[in-house]
């Protein structure tokens, strides 16, 4: 994909004022219209009936895309809510956030971090030490945008996760974001679940851990989710992370390694050992 200009393009749906649905993609000028009606199809096909569907397109400077490695993968068999929550707290441990910081951030997930009380439209800012909450607006939040996969790297990415039984595209998706979540400048971690009732898979991610994959970090049935973003406040400046967050186009250009574990236990020292590597 280098050297031409290439393009984001980028699909909202929504429905009575309400979003239900949205993608994005980089891609060179020659695939825009087959993404243009993938994006579309996505939207009129998501059962949610949108009433408005707003497709965006941009050229990308060239020069200012970044490439990075996907993070590694580990799906963990945890059976339940509690055993992926204990996980999840393991892992945010692990990648540098106190307990305090992990435990604001699932109690706000569970009821909903907006101020309103409901789900926000992007994440929560926090601190990895205190758990304050550093984002401008509590209802919209900060939303990571302008990435994707790259063709050299989205073939291998999507067959590593289809050997785990991970077809669905919104792991793709949720692996590309929080590849490049985790690589923006003060971030330590990110703690995720989505706002899906009928979704309640979830991961931790961190350079620490990589993205760590958890079955069930909600019940089903819950409306609420959301995204954490734990920082380390020494040296952070906010407005840069958003910035990054949202307007840096960052191309994935290798896949990482997806594997299973069966427990807490052998996540544990499966990420020890990459930490000590
Ligand atoms: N939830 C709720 N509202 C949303 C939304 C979301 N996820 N994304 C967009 N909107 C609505 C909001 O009203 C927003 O206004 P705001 O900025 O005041 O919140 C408005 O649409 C415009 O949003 P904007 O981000 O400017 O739209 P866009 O067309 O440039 O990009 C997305 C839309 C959905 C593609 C982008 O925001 C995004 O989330 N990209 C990542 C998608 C992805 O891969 N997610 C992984 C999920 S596993
Ligand atoms: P989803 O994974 O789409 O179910 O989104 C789960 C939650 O993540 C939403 O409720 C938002 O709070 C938040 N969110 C949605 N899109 C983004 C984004 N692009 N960047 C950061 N957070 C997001």
């Amino acid at each position: 994909m280098t050297g031409s200009t290439l393009y984001s393009i980028r699909m909202r749906a929504g429905r009575q004022g309400r979003h239900v649905s949205g993608a994005e993609r980089i891609c060179a000028r020659a695939s825009l219209h087959k993404l243009a009606d993938q994006l579309i199809d996505r939207a009129l096909g998501s059962g949610l009936s949108p009433d408005q569907v707003v497709v965006t397109i941009e050229p990308l400077d060239p020069d200012r895309v970044v490439f990075l490695p996907s993070l590694d993968l580990t799906a963990v068999a945890c059976r339940d809510v509690a055993a992926c929550r204990a996980a999840a707290m393991t892992m945010l441990a692990r990648s540098g956030v106190s307990r305090t910081a992990a435990l604001d951030a699932v109690r706000l997930l569970e009821n909903g971090p907006s101020s309103s009380g409901g789900v926000m439209r992007g994440a929560m800012i926090m601190d990895r030490t205190t758990g304050e909450r550093l984002e401008h607006d509590r209802e919209r939040g900060v939303r990571a945008s302008h990435f994707d996969w790259s063709d050299d790297a989205a073939a291998p990415a999507a067959a590593a996760l289809a050997s785990l039984g991970l077809t669905h595209f919104r792991t793709r998706e949720a692996l590309a974001l929080a590849t490049k979540v985790v690589r923006g400048p003060g971030v330590v971690a990110e703690l995720c679940w989505s706002d899906n009732a009928d979704y309640p898979a979830g991961y931790v991610a961190s350079s620490a851990c990589g993205y760590v994959r958890l079955p069930h970090l909600k019940t089903v049935g819950s409306p609420n989710g959301g995204r954490a973003i734990f920082v380390e406040r020494q040296g952070f400046d906010l407005d840069a992370l958003v910035r990054y967050l949202e307007e840096q186009p960052v191309l994935l250009s290798a896949a990482g390694a997806c594997r299973a574990a069966d427990s807490v236990e052998e996540l544990s020292a499966a990420t020890r050992t990459d930490a000590n590597v």
